[in-house]
Parts: structure tokens; C-alpha cells; sequence
């Protein structure tokens, strides 16, 4: 039965002032019916499987179709960008309207801070994970010489729209990585909403309703983070459990799986090695186990060699001194943020996760 409540928008708080998501069930991209000015960003996978009904939208204004790489959101790629933008002669007060995944989302944020010392954007996300959780955030994380993410802004958008009906089309693979996130929010929210969420694991597959239920608890659950610590300084902070972990396994494998099944992994593991470390309860671990192994099953998942795990890891940008910052759950089940040495436990803690992965 259609839940009413999934479809009240959302007001988040911004250092600019407030900002809306809304909710729609509509026809994919019928939002844009009423887009009269400001340059498309578009997906040139969005633009492919819905060329009809972007069509009308694309007749009215100009438009830069991008191929979603982490290439595409290397700093060295902005500058044409900036030319493409100003040869759709975009000005000021015009806004650039982004379509697309996390990806396209972080070019558009950055753009949007930089083009004429800053416009407007609007954002209609694509993916499961930037409706579930990136679109919201004003972050914009942009690769420098291979470095991910590392140089960006703090810019809201002006309203976000978010539409489950386009998300039919996504692969099975970017539909579980969206779902790490989601459980990924749950999960520091409380147990409670994490079990809550995991006993809908099936449902969310098959249940568009269901799924749209929970993507906007899992907006409505990081809005009570960002709006307390937009410019990521304390609080904030445990939005990366599971990312020191997912993003080493990002590195170590050459981006060879989604980066929200890399957070999947990245939980399990924060939540095994809080065991060897006395942080966490065995309980606790076991009790997300077989979720967090049910989501990654299911997916693309290439060798981590361990050496270039161990190597990123101690690059990781928390860092401080020798000692390396982790995001694991406390006794209660509670994500906490902590320092901890790299020694030979926590090294061991993590071969014997990776060796149980095999
Ligand atoms: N700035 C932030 O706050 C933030 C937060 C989380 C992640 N990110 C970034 O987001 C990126 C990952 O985002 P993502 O998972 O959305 O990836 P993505 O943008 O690369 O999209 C994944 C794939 O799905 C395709 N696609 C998009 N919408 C589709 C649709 N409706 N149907 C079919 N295919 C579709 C894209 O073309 C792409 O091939 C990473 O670069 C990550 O660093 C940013
Ligand atoms: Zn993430």
C-alpha cells in the first residue's frame, strides 16, 4: 500500500539558507516540465535509456552529456567544463541542473561553487545511492592525479527531486551498493533502525514503495547530522563507518567494485576488527553479519591484495601521527569515532576479515 508519509519533502538546513527535497512518483524527468532556464548535466547513460522523455527538456535547454568515470571528476577534467559551460553562454542566476549519480552530482556541486564565483544548482539523482544519501550533504569531492576526493567544496543545491521510477533501470550491482548506504545510515541511527531495515532486505529488492519508505528515513537520518556539522568537523564524522575500510578496498582493487558494496564490506569488517580491538561486542558483529554479507554476495567482487589494502589504509586522510582513525561501533552497538595504533592486532584483525572473504 502507497505510504503517504515517503512523499513529504524534506527541509534541510544550509549555511545557505534552507533547501528542499521533494518526492515524486511521476513519470521519469516530468519535474523537468517546468525547468525554464540554466544548463543541463547530464548522464550519457540517463540520456540513452530515457532520450524520450528528456526530449522535450533537451529542446529548451542547452546541455553537457557526461560519462560517469572517476575519471570524469578529476580536477584536471573541470576546466573543460567551465568552457562548455560558458559556450551554453550560462549566467549568472541560471542554474546548472544535474542528472545523474554520485558522479555527476560531485562535478555539478564543484562546478556550481567555482563558475562566475559560484550559480545555483538543482539536482535530480539517478542512482539509488545519491537519492538514499549523497544528494544531500553539500559535499562535492573531486579526484586530483588519481587521489580520490581530494579537493571539493561545501555547496548546497537549491532543491533536490527525487524520483524512484528511474531507478528501474539501474544494474542489480548499483542497487546493492545504493543499499550499503542506506544500511550504512541505519546502522548510526541505532540498532533499532538497523534491524528494522534489515528485516525489509528482501522487500527493498522487489517493493518500490518499501524502498522509498526507507530512502528518505535514511535522508531524514543523515539530515539530522549535516544539519548539526555541515562543514564535517565532529559529529559528522561517523557518516564514514565502513569507508576507511571500503575506500582501502576501493584503492587496493583499482575501483573494480561499487563503491557502495565497498562500504558493505568495509562495515563487516569495521565491525570485526571492533572486536580484536575490545571495542565492539561479538553480538553486535554477528547480529549485522549475515545483511551485510547478503548485500555483497550478490555483487562484483575482485582480490583485494592485501598489501595495497594495508598501504591504503595508512594514507587515509583521518589519519593523525602514526596512530590511524577508525569508525567502529562502541560496546552498546553505538558507531564511534576513535584513534587506535596500526599495530601487528589491528593488522592481524584485518587479514583474518580479508582471508574469510575467499
Ligand atoms: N559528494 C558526496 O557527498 C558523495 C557521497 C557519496 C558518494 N559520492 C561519489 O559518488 C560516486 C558514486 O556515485 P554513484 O554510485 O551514484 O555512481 P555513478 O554516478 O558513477 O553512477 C553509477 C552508474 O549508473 C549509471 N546510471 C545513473 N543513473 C542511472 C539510471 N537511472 N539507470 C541506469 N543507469 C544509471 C551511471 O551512468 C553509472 O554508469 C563516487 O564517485 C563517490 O565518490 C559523493
Ligand atoms: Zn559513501
Amino acid at each position: 500500500m502507497a505510504d503517504s508519509r515517503a512523499f513529504e519533502p524534506l527541509e534541510i538546513a544550509s549555511h545557505r539558507g534552507p533547501y528542499r527535497v521533494v518526492f515524486s512518483n511521476g513519470a521519469p524527468f516530468g519535474e523537468l516540465g517546468a525547468a525554464a532556464d540554466g544548463t543541463l548535466l547530464l548522464d550519457a547513460n540517463v540520456a540513452r535509456l530515457y532520450a524520450d522523455a528528456l526530449a522535450p527538456v533537451r529542446a529548451r535547454l542547452p546541455c553537457v552529456e557526461i560519462v560517469a568515470t572517476e575519471d570524469a571528476k578529476s580536477l584536471e577534467q573541470m576546466a573543460a567544463y567551465v568552457t562548455a559551460l560558458s559556450t551554453c553562454a550560462l549566467k549568472r542566476g541560471a542554474p546548472i541542473v544535474a542528472i545523474g549519480g554520485g558522479v555527476i552530482q560531485d562535478i555539478a556541486c564543484f562546478l556550481a561553487a567555482i563558475y562566475m564565483r559560484g550559480v545555483d544548482w538543482i539536482f535530480h539523482p539517478t542512482t539509488l545511492l545519491a537519492q538514499a544519501d549523497s544528494c544531500i550533504g553539500s559535499k562535492s569531492s573531486i579526484n586530483v592525479g588519481g587521489i580520490k576526493n581530494l579537493v571539493g567544496t561545501f555547496t548546497p543545491p537549491r532543491e533536490v527531486i527525487v524520483n524512484p521510477t528511474v531507478l528501474d533501470t539501474l544494474t542489480n550491482e548499483d542497487v546493492r551498493s545504493g543499499i550499503g548506504e542506506m544500511l550504512k545510515v541505519h546502522a548510526i541511527k541505532g540498532p533499532e533502525a538497523f534491524d528494522r531495515l534489515a528485516a525489509d532486505y528482501d522487500a527493498l529488492l522487489g517493493d518500490r514503495a518499501v524502498l522509498l519508505r526507507y530512502v528518505r528515513d535514511a535522508l531524514a537520518y543523515k539530515q539530522e547530522l549535516i544539519e548539526v556539522d555541515e562543514f564535517d568537523r565532529g559529529p559528522r564524522l561517523v557518516m564514514n563507518y565502513g569507508h576507511t575500510f571500503g575506500h582501502a578496498i576501493e584503492a587496493a582493487t583499482d575501483y573494480g567494485l561499487a563503491h557502495g558494496i565497498g562500504v558493505t564490506i568495509g562495515m563487516d569488517m569495521a565491525n570485526h576488527v571492533a572486536v580484536a580491538l575490545g571495542a565492539g561486542t561479538a553480538a553486535h558483529r554477528d547480529r549485522m553479519h549475515p545483511v551485510l554479507a547478503a548485500n555483497y554476495a550478490g555483487a562484483r567482487r575482485p582480490h583485494i591484495p592485501e598489501d595495497r589494502f594495508f598501504d591504503a589504509i595508512a594514507r587515509d586522510k583521518k589519519n593523525v601521527g602514526r596512530q590511524i582513525t577508525l569508525i567502529l561501533p562502541d560496546a552498546s552497538g553505538r558507531i564511534r569515532r576513535g584513534q587506535y595504533p596500526n599495530d601487528e592486532r589491528f593488522r592481524s584483525a584485518c587479514r583474518e576479515f580479508l582471508s574469510s572473504l575467499r
